[in-house]
């Protein structure tokens, strides 16, 4: 049993939906997020950049302690997760496009997927969605531009808008009736999503089955808090304060900028 915090790092504020998820689902465990908003997008890095600000990111929470690691970040699961496990002793949890879901769930067997282009060229996707290839045809698409204009604050802005209403187009066209947001800020953009897309399609994406599985490595590792007092959530970013302050939509939180 730990008291100590989960350690959960984004490339930016789009980590925020998972601690949502994690919060929701444990409220007894505390909780360092670190947002490393200077050095987003992580999208279009090299892996070995990628692997290095993971490296960077996973050193600084166990630094803080933290008994664990989730990795809120699809593009740092996908390109750098092996190296950290490899790396550092603590479980890791990460994050991944949620391609069998939406394989189970679609009917015309045609899915979206929206993610960076770090995570879809990356080789954890690649055979993750190898498995469901014979059976499905994937339309996959970058979302070059979305990562930073979230950064920006502008996620209701006509640029998203018309960012999305581009990326969409094809997918709408090729018939798909699952949508996945391989990214963790994409979650953010439900509510627009909803407005844009037809009524058939679904929107899929990970953070609760993330947040899920947290809670069962937590309970394997016996590393669970065991008092009963509400977990403490704190975060740590190098970018602009008022970004995460208006998604965490909560007051009860440390808020704190740092040089990272
Ligand atoms: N939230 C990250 C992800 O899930 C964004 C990546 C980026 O910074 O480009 O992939």
């Amino acid at each position: 049993m730990s008291s100590k915090a989960i350690g959960i790092f984004d490339s930016g504020v789009g980590g925020i939906s998972v601690w949502k998820e994690i919060r929701n689902q444990l409220p007894y465990e505390s909780t360092i997020y670190l947002s490393d908003s200077k050095h987003a997008p992580y999208g279009p890095k090299e892996q070995k950049a990628i692997i290095d600000l993971s490296i960077k990111n996973t050193q600084w929470l166990i630094d803080h302690g933290c008994k664990m690691i989730v990795v809120a970040c699809n593009t740092a699961t996908t390109n750098a997760i092996d190296q950290l496990r490899i790396k550092f002793s603590v479980p890791f949890i990460g994050i991944e496009p949620a391609i069998k879901p939406a394989a189970l769930q679609s009917k015309t067997k045609k899915i979206g997927v929206l993610a960076t282009e770090g995570t879809l060229s990356s080789n954890l996707f690649h055979k993750a969605s190898e498995l469901y290839l014979n059976d499905l045809y994937l339309v996959e698409q970058v979302g070059d531009g979305i990562v930073e204009l979230i950064e920006q604050g502008k996620l209701y802005s006509n640029e998203m808008r018309n960012l999305l209403i581009k990326y969409l187009k094809p997918m709408i066209k090729a018939k798909i009736d699952c949508l996945v947001l391989g990214c963790t800020h994409y979650h953010f953009l439900k509510p627009i999503l909803q407005e844009l897309l037809p009524k058939y399609i679904s929107v899929i994406d990970s953070p609760e089955a993330v947040a899920k599985r947290t809670k069962s490595v937590l309970q394997q590792c016996k590393l669970s808090n065991n008092k009963v007092l509400k977990g403490e959530s704190q975060f740590y970013t190098n970018g602009d304060q008022a970004v995460i302050a208006d998604l965490l939509e909560s007051k009860n939180v440390t808020l704190k900028k740092i040089e990272f």
